[in-house]
């Protein structure tokens, strides 16, 4: 039984990672009085791991083989007004963590994203040139440099569009759209972005399996369909039984959001599909299984 941080545990894939990892050994660090869901094993801390001595504390407590780092700014609008938040979680963390993971020879799991390229030409292959179009894009790609340069064991994990439920975690994509449909309301899609969005479910399962077979290096995985979030809006509807007519096309430049989106993001997932039994998940397979855990699970921070 292998001895797992996760960092950003009362978080969307923070969550999914605890309960694809309940046969280890499992110690969750985040910024919550205590973990949300208490149906899972979990011995938790209250981290602020921006915080050197905070995040050296709990290291030296429990002494890990391996920290998976899902803990992050994920605001992609919010990263553009508070630049040094931004870069205090999703960098300077990320800079305490490699200097204890070197030191204390723990292998770092860190979440990336597509974001890190510019979306010119996506979807984009884990060896593919970095231009991060905002600011969220610039700190997790620094991060990505930071880890490269400083560690020699290390698993990256790039993903992009995360949807699924958790308790108490923030909106995402689906969870958006399938609310405003449930309250009749209408919504602006875009039609000219395009990504791969990830059941985070099965991204769980992913990163579980890599820490088994002992990847080590950069590795995408996202969902197994490629298509525009308006595609993306419609097909959630029909899955749920809502009124797709509700869901109004729009294009990135009408919405006037702080930060630059990519186009043509995405990413391609044929090294994992080529290492991993986990297989990606199309759009449908995955809204099914969200499906049926909304049921049974409240969505309580919408
Ligand atoms: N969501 C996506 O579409 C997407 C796409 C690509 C990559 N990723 C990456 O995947 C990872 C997980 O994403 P997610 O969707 O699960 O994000 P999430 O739900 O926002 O979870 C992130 C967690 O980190 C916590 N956190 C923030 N600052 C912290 C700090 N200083 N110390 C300790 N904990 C802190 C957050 O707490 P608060 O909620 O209290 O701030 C939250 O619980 C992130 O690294 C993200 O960049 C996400």
């Amino acid at each position: 039984m292998s001895k797992v941080i996760v960092t950003g545990c009362c978080g969307l894939l923070g969550q999914k990672l605890v309960g694809a990892l309940q046969k280890q050994s499992v110690v969750g660090l985040d910024l919550l009085d205590a973990f949300p869901d208490k149906n899972l094993k979990l011995d938790y801390s209250l981290v602020d791991q921006a915080d050197l001595d905070q995040l050296n504390a709990a290291i030296q407590q429990y002494r890990p083989e391996w920290i998976i780092n899902c803990a992050g700014y994920t605001d992609v609008d919010g990263s553009e007004k508070n630049k040094a938040l931004a870069y205090m979680v999703n960098t300077g963390s990320v800079e305490n963590l490699v200097e204890i993971c070197a030191a204390q020879k723990i292998k770092l799991v860190q979440l990336s994203t597509d974001y890190v390229f510019d979306g010119k030409d996506g979807p984009y292959a884990e060896e593919d040139r970095k231009n991060p179009l905002g600011y969220y894009g610039v700190t997790k790609s620094l991060a990505e440099d930071v880890i490269v340069q400083g560690l020699k064991d290390y698993i990256i994990v790039r993903t992009n569009v995360l949807y699924g439920t958790g308790v108490s975690v923030r909106p995402n994509f689906v969870t958006w759209v399938q609310k405003r449909l449930h309250e009749g309301r209408p919504l602006k899609v875009v039609k000219d972005q395009n990504n791969n969005p990830t059941l985070a479910d099965n991204l769980a399962d992913a990163i579980a399996e890599l820490l088994d077979i002992k990847f080590s290096g950069i590795i995408h995985f996202g969902g197994a369909d490629y298509l525009d979030r308006y595609q993306f809006a419609k097909t959630i509807s029909e899955v749920f039984s809502y009124n797709a007519s509700l869901i109004l096309p729009a294009l990135t430049d009408d919405l006037q959001q702080a930060a630059k989106r990519p186009s043509n993001g995405g990413l391609k997932i044929d090294k994992a599909k080529e290492l991993l039994k986990t297989k990606p998940l199309t759009v449908k397979e995955g809204l099914e299984i969200l499906k049926k855990q909304l049921q049974s699970i409240p969505i309580n921070r919408h």
